[in-house]
């Protein structure tokens, strides 16, 4: 298995790939939110799990952020697109475009967050918190497929299921994030923790709370999530195409320095 694609609100099953087979899996860590749906997208035989369970019923704080990673890295995958909805909050952000965000903020809070409780400590480095190589190759993808992908940017990740006061994403853009989501923490640590590599694709669905003039309705996230769909999977079937098989970042790598314990 090659390649790990979760997805959220509005893009299900990711309609039009051909499911192969499914796989239930139970981990140490219990069950993830959904059965592992295997597509094949140019070749690349790929993983699809739904973030939020079959019919969208597990709220981002109560998805099983460690079954769900684990879960992919027993199937063998080594690396992980994570599709997610978000708010904008930088000048540049608006609803409907992509973003594949290099840095990440998280507020969060009461979720596993590591699969190292003890006695094993382990510090790993989360200076790039995305695939530096799976980036490079994201967005050559976008160029290819002629998707229109916002490079770079900072992702904050809130505990939810509320949406931001007007205050609070004040706070946020002055802290550096142009985007506010509540997912990308903690799968993106999850994932550097087994050396898994991981990708960020976020869809902005709205306009964070106090940026625009209307209020917040789950509406036009699914609205807006849909809407997206045909370019996401033009951008991964060409990303499936140019994302190297071999791996040569630090990714794989990352837990030969980061143990503390023997
Ligand atoms: N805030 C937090 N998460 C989100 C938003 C938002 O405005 N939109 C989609 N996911």
């Amino acid at each position: 298995m090659e390649l790990g694609i979760i997805a959220g609100s509005g893009i299900y099953a990711m309609q039009g790939f051909h499911i192969k087979e499914e796989r239930e899996i139970v981990t140490p860590f219990g069950e993830p939110s959904d059965r592992y749906r295997i597509v094949e997208i140019e070749g690349i035989v790929t993983a699809f799990l739904n973030r939020h369970g079959p019919s969208h019923i597990i709220p981002p704080h109560m998805i099983n952020y460690r079954a769900n990673i684990w879960g992919f890295k027993e199937l063998g995958v080594e690396r992980i697109i994570s599709i997610s909805a978000v708010g904008g909050i930088a000048d540049n952000m608006n609803p409907g475009d992509i973003v594949l965000p290099d840095q990440i903020i998280d507020i969060t809070s009461g979720r596993s967050s590591t699969f190292y409780d003890g006695p094993e400590v382990v510090h790993i480095d989360f200076t790039e918190p995305y695939c530096l190589e799976m980036r490079d190759a994201i967005i050559k993808a976008g160029l290819k497929a002629g998707v229109l992908l916002i490079d770079k940017g900072t992702y904050i990740c809130t505990n939810g299921p509320r949406l931001e006061s007007r205050a609070e994403i004040k706070a946020y853009r002055a802290l550096g994030a142009h985007v506010v989501g509540m997912t990308g923490m903690p799968e993106a640590c999850l994932s550097r923790e087994l050396g898994l590599c991981f990708a960020g694709l976020s869809v902005i669905t709205n306009y964070a709370a106090g940026i625009g003039k209307a209020r917040l309705t789950t509406t036009e996230v699914l609205e807006t999530m849909r809407g997206s769909t045909s370019r996401l999977k033009s951008l991964l079937k060409e990303a499936c195409l140019l994302i190297p098989q071999k791996r040569s970042c630090a990714c794989k790598d990352v837990l030969k320095e980061a143990k503390m314990s023997d």
